[in-house]
């Protein structure tokens, strides 16, 4: 087994690949790394002479990649030359929700992970560290494994498992400065051979006491806890901001006095629409659905009532708008601010927009957008994929299947923040990126249609002012 690494072959140029294998080449200027995918495009686009051109928006990425590309940091699409070059290689592949079969709209699909496993084995004549950087159920390893060691090439493969604890929108800074790195692999002396090679690579620039090493199940189950446990406190301050929508309380004070505590803590209490991105509810789900193959429903349910909660809170604001319309929206034009699932970000994946905006479309409102990273192709894409791919226990509003064509009809997509709120009924803030702050809110008003309704569904607009102005404000958790 490799013990030095020289060579850092990385699958998948996608939000995690691209950002980390980046990084790692910066930090380690005598290690090659070469990240591939099967994506023409993407490839193309991380290797874009243009950095603003990058496939992934993330403040800070450009600078990386314009420093390490060419000098040791390489975007392919020769998926073979790779794996066949490095002695360590990194699975960056997505693994989506499963959309079909088994499992549906809960187990995780690991096509992605296995074809990448069947092409390592296939390619390889030499051993190798194979780490896995995709969030995967517990023992997935234990199936790369399998497959690995299925082709007898008389090769040595190591498995070991290294979730990505970084968030979009900082993965940068959360890539410098990480709360810690963790690492598992087999006890057996290759597999702590490999362990040491993975750390003498982090140890660069991670202080060597938050690297922590742990057995491979260990490892891969911490990744799926420590999301599921994010995405709770998210759940629970949402659950309290409905009750202080009854009753009078503000949940951003609650928030804060409860966070004080420190065994409590102050960060991930902002109560928002809803949480979104790749990983909580797929993590979650994955959760839920090992509980129940290990015959644990009550754990099972405990974790699922994250995820339900979650679309209770998408519902209930998009509910809240129709509500407050005099209970229609059907030909009103609302403007969307933002389609991402939070700032920073040109990532739109499980964004709690999508689903609210699909809410309103049952209604037939003419929803107007304005992101400053998402375009036109991306919002009416992800509309049409919910269309098809709806998880089937999400229950939270009827829904019918709304056709392309109307999609295509009553979603707009606008370049210019003003011209999207022009004559609107309303304006629903989606995503907190920090420019929606500082617009001319009197301009806005005077151009809109009145009662002008503004549903912050981030609670980031100065309340006292846009109510001065004339505005009719809701906000999340204000009673
Ligand atoms: C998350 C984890 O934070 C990260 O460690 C893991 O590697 C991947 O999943 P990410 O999904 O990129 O990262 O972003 P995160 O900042 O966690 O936000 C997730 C969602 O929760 C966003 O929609 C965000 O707006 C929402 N959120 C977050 C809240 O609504 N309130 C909060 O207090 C924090
Ligand atoms: C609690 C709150 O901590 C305190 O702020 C409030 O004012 C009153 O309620 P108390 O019930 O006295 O205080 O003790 P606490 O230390 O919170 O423990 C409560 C229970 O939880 C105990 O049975 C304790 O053994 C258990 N516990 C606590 C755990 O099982 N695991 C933990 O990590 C912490
Ligand atoms: P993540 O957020 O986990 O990084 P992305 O979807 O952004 O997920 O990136 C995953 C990338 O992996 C995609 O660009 C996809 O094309 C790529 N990919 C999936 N399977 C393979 C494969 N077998 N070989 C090479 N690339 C792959």
């Amino acid at each position: 087994i490799p013990s030095k690494i020289t060579k850092i072959a990385c699958i998948g140029a996608g939000y995690v690949g691209g950002p980390t294998m980046s990084v790692i080449a910066q930090q380690c200027p005598h290690i090659q790394v070469t990240v591939v995918d099967l994506n023409v495009q993407r490839i193309a686009a991380w290797n874009d002479p243009d950095l603003s051109k990058l496939p992934v928006y993330e403040p800070g990425l450009d600078e990386v990649v314009g420093e390490a590309r060419g000098r040791n940091l390489f975007f392919s699409t020769d998926v073979d030359k790779a794996i066949h070059e490095a002695q360590m290689i990194f699975m960056a592949v997505n693994t989506p929700t499963k959309t079909f079969g088994v499992g549906r709209g809960m187990a995780a699909d690991l096509k992605y992970v296995e074809l990448c496993a069947r092409q390592i084995a296939r390619v390889a004549d030499e051993d190798k560290i194979i780490v896995e950087k995709s969030t995967l159920p517990v023992r997935t390893a234990e199936s790369i494994k399998t497959i690995l060691e299925s082709e007898t090439k008389g090769i040595k493969f190591k498995v070991l498992s290294n979730p990505e604890f970084l968030a979009e929108g900082t993965a940068i800074e959360d890539l410098y400065k990480s709360d810690r790195v963790l690492i598992g692999g087999d006890e057996d002396e290759d597999g702590q051979i490999a362990i040491q090679a993975l750390v003498d690579v982090y140890a660069n620039w991670i202080p060597r006491e938050k690297i922590i090493t742990t057995r491979l199940w260990s490892s891969e189950l911490s990744k799926l806890t420590a999301n599921a446990f994010l995405a709770q406190r998210i759940s629970s301050i949402n659950s309290i901001s409905a009750l202080c929508e009854q009753t009078g309380a503000d949940v951003d004070e609650v928030a804060r006095a409860i966070g004080m505590d420190t065994r409590i803590g102050s960060k991930f209490l902002k109560s928002s629409v809803g949480f979104g991105g790749s990983c909580f509810q797929k993590d979650i789900l994955n959760l839920v659905y090992l509980c129940h193959h290990f015959n644990l429903p009550e754990v099972a349910n405990y974790w699922e009532q994250v995820v339900i909660l979650n679309d209770y809170q998408k519902h209930r604001f998009a509910k809240r708008i129709i509500d407050k319309l005099f209970n229609t929206v059907s030909g009103k034009k609302i403007t969307f601010l933002g389609w991402a699932f939070k700032k920073d970000t040109n990532d739109t994946r499980e964004s709690a927009a999508i689903y609210v905006a699909d809410e309103l479309l049952q209604d037939r409102a003419e929803i107007h957008i304005f992101d400053p990273k998402v375009s036109e192709e991306q919002v009416h894409s992800d509309l049409v994929y919910l269309q098809k791919h709806r998880r089937s226990q999400a229950t939270a509003y009827e829904y019918e299947e709304i056709t392309s064509e109307e999609i295509k009809k009553l979603v707009v997509v606008h370049t210019d923040p003003y011209s999207a709120m022009e004559k609107a009924h309303a304006i629903a803030v989606l995503t907190e990126w920090d420019e929606f702050k500082t617009y001319d809110w009197q301009k806005v008003y005077d151009t809109m249609l009145k009662p002008a309704f503004v549903f912050d569904g981030r609670n980031i607009l100065d309340r006292t002012k846009l109510t001065e102005i004339g505005f009719n404000l809701h906000s999340i958790g204000k009673g």
